[in-house]
């Protein structure tokens, strides 16, 4: 491969066109070593390492021989896959603009940065979240402000956020948590009136439905998350950011610094522009840019988005069932005639009056007997970073009396997927074994 002549069109960032000295990409291409270890890094031997090896040496002749007659592509980032996700996922999502970029919380700040959002102002988010969704406010000097939870479904409570909206508040961030949708109709009426901007934390939620229009597509902005432990990944990271509004038309410079890497660029001294913001003030961008390995592997996994979600729906159904005759278990809310859960986390909830216990020996006693359940999803105000940046974190737990119950007693999340059927049956049987031996 070292001898094969470069690809002939040059990137256009060096304004070159179809050169006959091209400068395709002023650095090193993937070669074929570069290909193996890709392999090597994603295939692991599954038994017998001997079969394995062996496997592994065919598949190295025949990248060899292929490497012979092909040339190493020159475009490695933001280039026609990238492009091509991004109508894909617009037209899936229904959604005017969507960009891919590095991960979720990348395209949480990029609609931070169009709503202004800057020293003094006020950003509410649910109580419970991952820790993701409060970090950019306060790297601007912005401040979080935490909602309650609903009790059933642990996502923002619409009346809580109401009651927390003062002069202040520039962003709404609606989480769905698990992929169960936000009721996002009076926070869309509050938010529209009140001129603030919603940014929708969808990153659970890529194929979800509320009252027919696409998860993360309903508030102003919507950022989604395609890391490894998501719904579907682009191997191991990756984020689309989506908007209606006309600020999408930026997107390509809120990605990279400033510079639209979509077009030709004709004059590097004067394109650079800072972001247009509701406000009017200008904000600087930074690089978010995505790469087009990142693209192409999202691109093969969207085809199997519908099948993994029915999956997971059948799965938390089949959960439901088992759970909704046992004393103390409290199953999952699913699917509506309004909205559609992308299914991506389990919620069970446990009664700890009739249990005779709360969450955390039911809890203890499932991870002794092998059964994941996630902790992560906890009171945001309870880690120590804001304690540090000096939030009243005592007094934001009274005002958030649901997500202090849910946290101290009553919830937890189980896995649902890639389990298969066996392993979906036995965590099913071990949380009525442990719920029996608590009631006991
Ligand atoms: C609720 C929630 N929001 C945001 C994120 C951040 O997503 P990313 O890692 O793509 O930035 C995560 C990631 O797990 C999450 O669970």
């Amino acid at each position: 491969m070292t001898d094969t002549p470069q690809e002939k069109k040059s990137d256009f960032r060096y304004a070159t066109g179809d050169a006959t000295v091209p400068w395709a990409a002023v650095g090193e291409h993937i070669w074929h070593e570069d290909l193996m270890g890709l392999v090597k890094l994603l295939v692991k031997p599954a038994g017998d390492e001997a079969e394995f090896a062996g496997a592994m040496a065919s598949f190295e002749q025949a990248l060899t021989s292929l490497c012979a007659c092909g040339r190493p592509t020159a475009k490695l980032s933001l280039g026609d896959t990238v492009k091509q996700l991004e109508e894909e996922v617009a037209r899936f999502l229904g959604s005017k603009y969507a960009c891919f970029v590095t991960n979720a919380t990348a395209g949480f700040q990029i609609a931070h940065q169009f709503a202004d959002l800057g020293p003094g102002d006020e950003v509410i988010l649910p109580a419970i979240t991952f820790i993701a969704t409060g970090v950019y406010p306060p790297l601007v000097g912005a401040k979080c402000v935490f909602a309650d939870v609903d009790p059933r479904t642990i996502n923002m409570d619409p009346e809580d956020v109401a009651r927390k909206i003062t002069d202040r508040t520039k962003v709404i961030m609606p989480v769905h948590i698990g992929g169960y949708p936000v009721d996002m109709d009076p926070i869309m009426e509050i938010a529209n009136e009140r001129g603030i901007t919603v940014i929708e934390d969808a990153a659970h939620a890529f194929g979800g439905k509320y009252k027919g229009r696409m998860t993360g597509t309903v508030g102003h902005f919507g950022s989604f998350s395609f890391h490894e432990v998501k719904n579907i990944t682009a191997f191991g990271e990756g984020g689309i950011v989506c908007t209606d509004t006309d600020f999408g038309q930026y997107f390509n410079q809120a990605r990279f610094c400033g510079v639209d890497m979509s077009e030709q660029i004709e004059n590097w001294l004067y394109d650079v522009k800072a972001l247009p913001t509701t406000t009017g003030g200008p904000q600087v961008p930074g690089n978010h840019s995505s790469t087009e390995i990142q693209a192409a592997c999202l691109l093969g996994q969207m085809e199997r988005l519908e099948g993994i979600i029915r999956v997971r729906r059948e799965r938390a159904e089949y959960l439901n069932e088992r759970f909704k005759d046992v004393p103390g278990l409290i199953p999952a809310p699913l699917n509506t005639e309004e909205i559609e859960s992308t299914f991506h986390l389990y919620l069970l909830q446990v009664d700890p009056e009739v249990l005779g216990a709360d969450i955390r020996p039911f809890r203890a006693l499932l991870t002794e007997k092998g059964v994941t359940n996630i902790p992560h999803f906890a009171p945001l105000y309870h880690f120590t970073i804001y304690k540090q940046l000096g939030y009243d974190t005592d007094a934001i737990a009274q005002s958030c009396p649901n997500a202090e119950n849910a946290f101290w007693h009553t919830f937890t999340h189980l896995p649902l997927y890639p389990l298969c059927d066996d392993q979906v049956e036995t965590m099913a049987d071990l949380v009525i074994e442990t719920a029996n031996e608590i009631r006991g």
